[in-house]
């Protein structure tokens, strides 16, 4: 926690930032964060290697936690109106002018770890020109920005994406000091990576056309192989197309929704990419590896069906996220008479509760975009069902405490979850 001392605050400098400096400079670390999140979602259905796309989600949550922080500050020194995100470093904006048409994924890591190194030290220039009395609060914030991408940079320096024999190696300028120099403000003609409807994925993976595994997890849980088939699905099925969706969702749909509607997609893609290591360590402590059983892409399939943000966020996280929270409850009930698979009571419990959070997030956002209507949230349900030919409730009894705490209203659990008597 940082903290002035009073010796710190006696010789305070006189060319502290004021207040519109401050805001400035805040606006401007934001502009940069959030074009840089745009950026990575984009990437991150670039590389086929799970472990990369574990690396781009990591970044896109710990980058986000970021620019919430300085956003919520940005908040503070502005009283009326929103928060502004404009850029006057022209020079960092060329970086990204230049790297958006990139697929070469080596230049895609260095990029990324330039971006967060460099960062870390503009930040660092930035903190010795905050008033540390004044403008504590911004002192603070940063600190905290500080500790998310440090968090980011030892993850790229663990996985060794720190090559800086790259071209695409930069610095960003030296620090300047005039607040009215060139700026541009956030719009949506920014150049930006284009989106892919198909996500790379590893050679190793084969695709099927049917799952072998819609058999009740209760049966498949009995055998070590049918364990081993099933971590193996949520690993390649669930977990990583999950934080896919929320990435791309940041990319496509971020600039038309409230900011807070992409700090949502991106703790949640972290949450997803967390869940994907989670059962990779049982994956190894079962000895199975991804290629091992085939897959169908099902959940990234039916997710691309969607024509809107609504339909999208009613596939994913209303109606199939909504389902798994039931059958995660079944497939509970069930580890926990058999012996010997204790641990994944655990896994599942945290599963359970993270799932719970992005349901939530579902239903804030569509309630968002139909304002409220429930008759509107359910045309939109209807057309997901008839786009996908989801069921809603699934196969499981539904879990009803799960279904309120995820706001599912008490009516439309009513109208469509609880069997017809
Ligand atoms: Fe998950
Ligand atoms: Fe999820």
């Amino acid at each position: 926690m940082y903290s002035f001392n009073m010796r710190e605050v006696k010789n305070i400098k006189t060319d502290h930032f004021d207040v519109a400096q401050s805001k400035v400079e805040l606006s401007n670390l934001a502009y940069f964060l959030r074009r840089f999140l745009i950026f990575t979602s984009t990437w991150l259905s670039y590389f086929p290697n799970f472990g990369c796309k574990i690396v781009i989600g990591l970044t896109v949550g710990f980058t986000a936690s970021a620019l919430s922080v300085i956003n919520n500050r940005i908040k503070g020194l502005i009283t009326i109106g929103e928060p502004v995100f404009f850029g006057k470093e022209e020079d960092i904006d060329m970086y990204f002018n230049k790297i958006h048409k990139e697929t070469n994924k080596e230049n895609i890591k260095i990029f990324i770890f330039c971006f967060i190194n460099e960062f870390i030290k503009y930040i660092g220039i930035i903190k010795n020109n905050i008033d540390p009395l004044y403008d504590y609060n911004t002192c603070l914030a940063l600190k905290e920005v500080e500790h998310y991408l440090l968090q980011i940079r030892t993850i790229l320096e663990d996985r060794r994406w720190d090559d800086t024999n790259n071209p695409y190696y930069f610095k960003f300028p030296s620090f300047k000091k005039d607040i009215n120099n060139y700026y541009s403000i956030w719009n949506e003609n920014l150049l930006r990576p284009e989106l892919l409807d198909k996500p790379a994925r590893p050679n190793c993976l084969i695709l099927a056309s049917k799952s072998d595994l819609y058999v009740p997890q209760s049966e498949l849980l009995k055998t070590t192989e049918g364990v081993k088939k099933s971590l193996h699905f949520i690993y390649s099925e669930i977990e990583i197309c999950a934080a896919e969706i929320c990435a791309r969702n940041i990319a496509e749909y971020g600039d038309s929704m409230p900011i807070e509607f992409t700090f949502d997609m991106a703790y949640q893609c972290i949450d997803e990419v967390r869940h994907a290591m989670m059962i990779l360590e049982y994956m190894n402590y079962y000895g199975v590896k991804l290629g091992d059983f085939t897959y169908t892409n099902n959940v990234w399939l039916q997710y691309i069906k969607g024509d809107n943000l609504a339909e999208k966020l009613a596939i994913e996280q209303i109606i199939s996220e909504g389902n798994g929270l039931d059958s995660c409850s079944l497939t509970l009930t069930s580890l926990r008479k058999i012996e010997k698979l204790e641990k994944l009571v655990k896994l599942y419990e945290f599963l359970i509760a993270d799932e719970t959070i992005h349901c939530r997030h579902g239903n804030k956002w569509l309630s968002y975009i139909v304002s409220g209507n429930d008759a509107e949230y359910e045309n939109i349900i209807d057309k997901a069902i008839a786009k996908t030919g989801l069921k809603i409730p699934g196969r499981a009894p539904i879990y009803v405490e799960a279904r309120r705490a995820a706001n599912y209203k008490d009516s439309f659990i009513e109208k469509r979850l609880l069997p017809k008597l």
